[in-house]
């Protein structure tokens, strides 16, 4: 190799530094091969180490030069036993579904409405097929490809950058780039491919995909490049997380820019000025569907212009200026074996349908969702029939159908496969496993096990939930090694978690003994655990597995309240908390019923208590920098705002980190008053509030 390694970069000319780059990346590259495909090392840490750092350097001083198989800037090349993390720059979100004309008329309407637009009023919007693949972010750094992640749980994904050198669609190196661009997008794999990698799996005895989607994520979480290498994958972009600058002005001309840029973008794209036009997209692109070459699941309609998007914003989970119309749902028939009742972390009974395998849509069904013992017998929630009353019994003949990746669900039977001397389904009325009586409230479609936290179930539930992936999303810690922990006594509340090696040091015992364990999972699972102590205070409140206090419900409560502290504080006062969290926006009287029960109880309190002492407990997220003036204040909303909706009100408000409470308190900061604002007016004028007018709210924003 080259030896110019005392030479500073500066000083190289272009000819010598492309040499060394070349070696380097070569060299590196080798270097991991061997590591990773467990071979002998072919050279030890501190020279790996300092030979990337000196790629890394030449690279940054001739960043024209890099090769686009570069190690650097993968975060954390993917380790032996698991792929490296990546915080996403901007947290990939989802898109809320619409089913039918009807929902979508919805949509259309709710962006009327918050917008404050009139029924003649209509934003254009772009209409493209939902690619049923997976997701993908790319980050660019000056026009070069510098790390690609999966979604993983929206806020941290996977790396799996070395795995998208081969995927086409995917340009490695971009001259017309912003300075720093986040393009996220969807990998998949089209039919043909598919039939070519199954194909070549059987003649080599290998495992066959059930479906394309299936094939196209086994291939780009592989931690050997080279088998990704080998299977022909593709990239369709469909947006962007955090940029540098802007794409243009509307939707359409941004995605433009992304195809001169090199990505492939739907040629499907086309633009809708009206609803009818777009339930005419949709049927459009759902008639062409068997003839595109790959799977789509829908149709991804997106207001077009940029700066109606900005306005509308986000909920939590998605972009309110977007939804996906889903094509309706694939069914099948088979037999329905039993009906098996779960019981969750909430303490819900839930039947589930143990079917006759089935082949839907592509996909294997032999569980179904059957909801609760209403829908068994023949009811909705309501009390109404469906399926025109007919039940459901063991032994049925019944229909299934599944939509995109929603749990399967039971549609129809068809009586006159009924078996004769068949009986109906009679639905428990004390929990299967610890044997409380099962209660159904009234008003409650769902009847739950009455043993709270003593019941073996509900505690198993919560600690499953707890280390999920929407939670603290802890690797290593599956369903089956957290039931038999459980079994073995070794895990009981979520504490235990924290304190499990420790207690394990303490008895002598060491996992790796076991089957299924190694030193490596060992350690990797410990330390895991341990990167998980810092935990967000949302996080952590959704995790504890309250009913009613979601996702949503938990980043309310944590923005109003801040600090942990303080909730624990409010609920602790002497007069019951639920007045102060019912005045919180969004938080209703059952969540904070349910939020007040689990913390005045004292099995249930001290276990949560037990909790936090193991956690680090980070404040509940502020606001953006630059845009903190009004952050943290509590803001109330009253009378009619004539140039801006309630809504938008709202949702700008919380961008700027404020918490927005529907009642005035002496906790109240702002009060922000329309038009024909009344009695809220008053109450702020006696507690000395202040008080803007919309005007003055105006001002603010600008600010
Ligand atoms: S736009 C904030 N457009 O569908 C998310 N998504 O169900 C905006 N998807 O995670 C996404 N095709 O990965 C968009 N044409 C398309 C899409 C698409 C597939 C995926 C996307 C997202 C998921 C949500």
């Amino acid at each position: 190799m080259a030896d110019n390694r005392k030479t500073k970069a500066a000083d190289l000319t272009e000819a010598q530094a492309e040499r060394e780059i070349t070696d380097l990346t070569r060299t590196l590259l080798s270097a991991e091969e061997a590591y990773f495909g467990k071979d002998a090392p072919e050279i030890d840490d501190a020279e790996y180490d300092s030979l990337k750092s000196r790629l890394a350097e030449l690279e940054a001083a001739f960043f024209t030069l890099r090769l686009p198989e570069s190690p650097i800037g993968r975060v954390g090349s993917p380790p032996a036993e698991g792929f490296g993390k990546a915080r996403h720059a901007q947290a990939m979100l989802s898109l809320d579904n619409a089913f039918d004309a009807g929902d979508l008329e919805d949509f259309v309407s709710r962006i009327r409405r918050f917008l404050g637009f009139d029924t003649s009023e209509f934003p254009g919007f772009t209409a493209e097929p939902k690619i049923d693949g997976l997701s993908l972010s790319l980050t660019y750094r000056d026009g070069i490809l510098e790390q690609a992640a999966t979604r993983g749980d929206g806020t941290i994904g996977e790396v799996v950058t070395a795995n998208v050198s081969t995927v086409t669609g995917v340009p490695l190196r971009i001259t017309d780039a912003l300075g720093f661009m986040e393009i996220r997008g969807e990998v998949y794999m089209s039919h043909d491919d598919f039939h070519k990698v199954n194909e070549s799996q059987r003649e080599a005895g290998g495992h066959i995909f059930a479906n394309p989607r299936n094939a196209a994520a086994g291939s780009l979480r592989q931690l050997d490049s080279n088998i990704t290498r080998s299977r022909p994958l593709s990239f369709f972009a469909h947006g962007w997380g955090q940029l540098d600058g802007s794409l243009g002005d509307d939707q359409l001309s941004a995605m433009q820019r992304l195809s001169d840029m090199g990505f492939a973008v739907n040629p499907e794209i086309s633009l809708c000025d009206g609803i009818e036009d777009m339930v005419a997209r949709f049927q459009n692109i759902e008639a062409k569907r068997s003839t595109l070459g790959y799977d789509i699941d829908g149709v991804v309609f997106k207001v077009n212009s940029l700066a109606l998007q900005r306005r509308l914003g986000n909920s939590s989970t998605a972009p309110r200026w977007a939804v996906a119309a889903k094509f309706p749902a694939e069914t099948a028939w088979t037999s329905l074996d039993s009906i098996e009742i779960q019981v969750g972390r909430t303490g819900a009974l839930s039947p589930v349908a143990r079917l006759h395998p089935v082949t839907v849509g592509g996909v294997v069904v032999s569980n179904a969702t059957l909801h609760n013992e209403d829908y068994i017998a023949g009811f909705d929630s309501e009390g109404e029939r469906i399926r025109g009353g007919r039940d459901l019994r063991i032994g049925d003949w019944v229909q299934v159908y599944r939509a995109g990746d929603v749990i399967p669900k039971v549609a129809d039977v068809d009586l006159s496969k009924r078996q004769s001397g068949s009986v109906p389904f009679h639905f428990p009325v004390t929990c299967p496993v610890c044997g409380s009586d099962a209660i159904r409230e009234k008003g409650d479609a769902v009847r739950r096990c009455s043993g709270g936290f003593s019941c073996p179930a509900q505690q198993l539930e919560r600690l499953k939930h707890f280390v999920s992936r929407p939670v603290l999303n802890i690797e290593g810690l599956g369903e089956r090694v957290i039931e038999q922990f459980f079994e073995e006594s070794l895990l009981r509340e979520p504490a235990d978690f924290f304190t499990l090696q420790a207690r394990l040091r303490e008895q002598g015992v060491q996992l790796n003994t076991r089957a299924g364990w190694g030193e490596v999972s060992e350690a990797n699972l410990f330390a895991e655990i341990e990167s998980k102590r810092r935990v967000a205070f949302a996080k952590l409140l959704f995790g504890l597995g309250i009913r009613h206090v979601g996702e949503v419900a938990a980043e309310r409560l944590a923005r109003h309240f801040g600090r942990w502290e303080r909730l624990v504080a409010c609920m602790d006062e002497d007069r019951t908390p639920l007045e102060e969290l019912i005045s919180i926006e969004g938080i209703g009287g059952k969540t904070a019923e349910a939020l007040a029960h689990d913390f005045q109880q004292a099995a249930t309190r001290h276990a949560i208590d037990r909790l936090a002492a193991q956690l680090d407990i980070i404040p509940a997220a502020q606001p953006a920098a630059g845009s903190g003036l009004h952050s943290g204040k509590t803001i109330v909303f009253t009378g009619t705002l004539l140039k801006m909706t309630r809504a938008e009100a709202k949702a700008r408000a919380e961008a700027m980190g404020m918490r927005i409470s529907s009642s005035v308190s002496a906790k109240t900061d702002l009060v922000v008053a329309g038009e024909a604002s009344g009695s809220k007016r008053k109450k702020a004028e006696e507690l000395g509030v202040e008080i803007l007018t919309e005007k003055d709210w105006h001002r603010l924003l600008e600010e």
